[in-house]
């Protein structure tokens, strides 16, 4: 009998050791690194399902390459088809991560039951019957979408070739396990094996894969890093659990810009495509309060107007207490400074609490004016008129610093009724008659001068 070949695997990034060590050399992690059997049967005696489209590469000028019939498939689905940079591209694989329970499973669901392409749905979390159950939630009775159960990739491969799909998708890649590879299901070998494969059988029959990949806590997706640098590209389901707005964005995509972002509700009846997020994101109220601000900022190439809160109290322990939800604490602590400095306002003796509504992130750098102007309304404790809003950086020095694409803000703030928005002096604004006023100021101190 063949001797057991093992080797050791960093459980976190995926470097490979030929001994067990206490710290991984490349991430620095400790205790990750664990024993995997890989051993290999000759890999002679495996074939691709479709081996006779086989064909052997040759060098091409690139005026010769044809590309008639690379034009992508519409997943009828224009938040998707717009992070992925217009439609799935043929033979790519798309890697969809996110945390449990997110809706990765929801999303692809409903997108492979309202494709008119013929899909194969491959799950290994859920039975035949379970996928049918949500199936029935989402409410689409689709005839050109099959689900398989099943973990093992050669039968898999088996079921396509039987069956020709024109897109597969793969819930989830830590789920498979290959017959080359003895380690378990989810180990760092089997996913590198697996993702060889489907890249194989994706590249040679031009069939674009779809998987569904697990997150660690930390946020990266679960298995090697080098998985990420596989697959063609690499998408985000994100949000917070707690609200409804589920955001798709893509960190890797060979065939697009990784600037456009998706936006989702999460309702009864599946994720609903949210085509104007700002409407959405700013609460209706009845009165002014104090502590609110509406940003205009930019998620890709789309506007969205944002709502800001922010709570200043009198500090109760000797240290203040600073927290952000959806902004990053460390920009928070540089804007309080800079409040400090620039606008003589006490901030060092107050707790400061901020929020961005809806349970989003948002890195725009446009949104640090109406952070500002928030904190500045919730210490005077007087609240801005709801008709603000606010576009542009803050630098240390509390200059108000222009942000690009000024105009798209100011035409997205008009078009939902805003009367006034404020604005870096620097920019230039290229716009005529428009009915917003549009409010240039340079220096933190002008903001204090209409605010309060
Ligand atoms: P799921 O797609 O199973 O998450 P993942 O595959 O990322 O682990 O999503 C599960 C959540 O979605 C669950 O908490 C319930 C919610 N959900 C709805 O609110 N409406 C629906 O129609 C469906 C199918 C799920
Ligand atoms: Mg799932």
């Amino acid at each position: 009998m063949a001797k057991v070949k093992t080797t050791f695997f960093c459980q976190n990034c995926g470097s490979q050791y030929a001994k067990w060590q206490g710290q991984c050399t490349s991430c620095k992690e400790w205790n990750t690194i664990s024993e995997e059997v890989i051993q290999k049967p000759e890999k002679s005696d495996w074939k691709l399902p479709t081996s006779s489209t086989k064909r052997v590469s040759k060098p091409l000028l690139i005026n010769e390459i044809d590309t008639s019939q690379e034009a992508r498939l519409d997943m009828r689905d224009g938040e998707f088809n717009r992070v992925l940079g217009g439609g799935m591209v043929h033979g790519s694989l798309t890697l969809l991560g996110g945390e449990p329970g997110i809706g990765k499973s929801t999303l692809l669901l409903q997108i492979a039951l309202n494709l008119e392409y013929k899909t194969l749905y491959v799950s290994g979390e859920e039975s035949q019957k379970q996928i049918k159950m949500r199936a029935g939630r989402i409410q689409s009775n689709s005839n050109n979408c099959y689900i398989l159960t099943e973990t093992k990739t050669q039968n898999i491969f088996k079921q396509i070739e039987a069956l020709e799909p024109d897109i597969v998708v793969i819930d989830s890649i830590q789920t498979l396990h290959s017959d080359y590879i003895e380690s378990s299901a989810g180990s760092i070998s089997q996913i590198k094996e697996c993702t060889t494969e489907l890249i194989k059988f994706a590249k040679e029959t031009a069939t674009p894969v779809l998987l569904i990949g697990h997150i660690t806590k930390d946020g990266h997706i679960a298995g090697p890093k080098i998985l990420e640098h596989m697959v063609d590209t690499v998408l985000q389901f994100e949000g917070d659990r707690n609200h409804v707005f589920r955001i798709l964005r893509a960190n890797k995509n060979r065939f697009g810009s990784t600037n456009e972002l998706g936006i989702y509700e999460m309702q009864g009846s599946g994720l609903r495509e949210v085509t104007n997020p700002s409407e959405i994101l700013i609460s209706e109220k009845d009165e002014e309060l104090s502590g609110n601000a509406v940003a205009a900022t930019l998620e890709g190439l789309r506007p969205l107007m944002i709502e800001v809160q922010a709570l200043v109290s009198t500090a109760v322990y000797g240290t203040p207490q600073r927290s952000a939800t959806g902004f990053n604490a460390k920009r928070l602590n540089m804007l309080l400074a800079v409040l400090e400095k620039r606008a003589g306002f006490r901030l060092g003796a107050k707790d400061v609490f901020l929020n961005i509504t809806g349970g989003i992130t948002v890195d725009d750098p446009a949104i640090d004016l109406a952070v500002v102007a928030s904190i500045l309304s919730s210490n005077e404790d007087v609240a801005l008129p709801s008709t603000y809003c606010f576009a542009a950086e803050v630098g240390l020095s509390g200059e108000i610093r222009p942000v690009q694409r000024v105009e798209q803000r100011i035409l997205e703030a008009e078009k939902l009724g805003f009367s006034t928005i404020f604005v870096s002096k620097y920019n230039k604004i290229a716009l005529k008659n428009t009915v917003i006023k549009i409010q240039l100021i340079s220096k933190i101190e002008d903001l204090v001068g209409f605010l309060v």
